[in-house]
């Protein structure tokens, strides 16, 4: 799979994840030879930036966060195609500027007028971004040629604000060319979920209420916010990555199998999951928010969500998140789905972990209960990609005892091909108009309507539950699971 000829143009492109992901992104995928000859890479942003300028921080991202090797001849062609436009959003004689730097692409490196526009800029200005490139005559394509939208996230703050997003970009793009990153889905072990269900014959006969006793979801990160205070202080954990990624990995987990690998089957069976998500009733018991306090982490010091840098010392925001959801369909009814995550939490691993129910008794010595546990398929997403099952074996020796023991699959040895970094591959998906990796409006909305009545009612009562930077969140996380008579895993 080789993107034909196109181009893309990143507005905000002096931001970090332009730096650190995008222009590396675009590299590796011209190093693997996954580019065509002549692609372009058109720069907006409010700089006073010489051309020489923009080559040059496109260099140093690449120098710093490439994953392939540089080569000098794959960066002379690339750099050939580097364009960079100085410019407010707002600014008419910028986007002027922006037609004609493509029309000129066009003649000079035969980009076929395909174009994308990456939005990486703060949601504020898509309306303005996209509505500039309308009135410029970009949004459409010419003689067969197309032009996409790429938005990032945060896809609105709520339902509503999510439709009016939704509103505004597709009254300028149509809604097969608007491409959502959610760079979860760009992950391989997260596109390994629907491999595994539904390429086997062995797991999915149990994949349901009548063996499955409950699915932990659980997205943990070791790092603080950094220097992101300004995007993340009064969004918070829930609203950054459960509506996007956790729900995403929940309706993967728990999907029918699409009719075919494609965007539109996909998009079916994921909504029908989002739409039967439950709410549930008691916010209070189901749902636990934390935030951060000072601690020590990798034997390091580290401060308090309150005292970093460009927090409101009174900010109630959430670093830290749980929810109990359940599906309200034949296949999950009961069966509880838990997601956490957590920044400053005790390592950072990203897992899903499908919890069997016990065997219905046992002849067998169980005295060792702390280290007999339930079966469990645990989907390593990340760091150490992969899958464990977990069931109880025979001790060796004389006595009839059981105890738990893995069995993993490591993606690192079984496979000699590298995984290309989620950004690399969801770019290259859009230069190829490939949206199977995308999530649709609908369920963005989907996933709103999900949290929204989580978030007002954290609103509306107390502040989020401090817990101790290191360790693996708020003690009422652990007692919410243990209400319900169960636990956390200790990834
Ligand atoms: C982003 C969130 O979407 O995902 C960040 O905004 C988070 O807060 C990041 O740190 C984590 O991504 P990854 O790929 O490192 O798990």
């Amino acid at each position: 799979r080789i993107a034909g000829p196109s181009g893309l143009v990143i507005f905000g492109v002096t931001g970090d994840l332009s730096r650190k992901k995008l222009m590396p992104a675009v590299y590796d995928l011209a190093n693997r030879g996954l580019l065509p000859p002549g692609f372009s890479l058109v720069g907006f942003a409010r700089r006073d930036w010489e051309q020489e300028d923009f080559a040059q921080v496109v260099h140093d991202a690449v120098r710093d966060h490439a994953r392939t090797p540089f080569r000098e001849e794959v960066w002379q062609q690339l750099a050939e195609g580097f364009r960079f436009v100085p410019g407010e959003f707002g600014d008419d004689e910028a986007f002027d500027t922006l037609r004609t730097t493509i029309e000129e692409l066009d003649k000079a490196r035969g980009t076929g007028g395909n174009f994308a526009f990456y939005l990486s800029v703060p949601p504020k200005f898509f309306p303005t971004v996209v509505r500039q490139l309308k009135k410029h005559g970009l949004s459409e394509g010419r003689d067969g040629s197309w032009r996409r939208a790429v938005i990032e996230k945060p896809f609105g703050h709520d339902l509503a604000s999510a439709q009016d997003l939704n509103q505004v970009v597709h009254e300028v793009f149509p809604a097969n060319e608007v491409f959502r990153i959610d760079h979860y889905l760009g992950k391989e072990t997260v596109q390994n979920i629907l491999a595994l269900r539904f390429a086997n014959t062995m797991f999915e006969p149990l994949w349901n209420r009548s063996y499955v006793d409950h699915v932990q979801i659980t997205m943990a990160e070791d790092i603080g916010i950094g220097g992101r205070a300004g995007y993340y202080d009064g969004i918070g954990a829930a609203r950054d990555v459960i509506q996007n990624h956790l729900l995403q990995l929940l309706a993967l987990t728990a999907m029918e199998e699409p009719v075919a690998f494609d965007a539109d089957s996909l998009v079916t069976e994921k909504l029908k999951v989002l739409r039967s998500v439950k709410i549930p009733a008691d916010l209070g018991a189901h749902t636990v928010r934390g935030q951060y306090t000072h601690g020590w982490q990798g034997g390091e010091e580290v401060c308090g969500y309150l005292e970093e840098e460009g927090i409101d010392p009174n900010s109630g925001t959430d670093t830290y998140a749980a929810i109990k959801l359940e599906i309200d369909n034949r296949r999950w009814a009961g069966v509880p789905f838990y997601l956490r995550t957590g920044k400053r939490l005790g390592r950072r691993v990203t897992e899903i972990a499908v919890v069997f129910q016990r065997a219905p008794y046992s002849p067998f010595d169980t005295t060792d209960t702390q280290e007999l546990g339930q079966n469990a398929l645990v989907i390593r997403v990340q760091p150490d990609e992969g899958v464990t099952v977990r069931f109880g074996s025979k001790v060796p020796g004389t006595s009839m005892e059981v105890r738990d023991v893995s069995m993993d699959f490591a993606y690192g040895e079984s496979f000699t091909e590298s995984s290309p970094e989620a950004y690399e591959r969801l770019i290259l998906d859009v230069l190829l108009g490939d949206a199977n990796l995308f999530p649709r409006h609908q369920e963005v909305e989907e996933s709103w309507r999900i949290l929204d009545p989580i978030e007002d009612h954290w609103e509306r009562h107390g502040s989020p539950e401090p817990y101790t930077a290191g360790t693996w969140g708020p003690a009422a996380a652990d007692e919410m699971l243990a209400r319900d008579g169960r636990s956390w895993r200790r990834p």
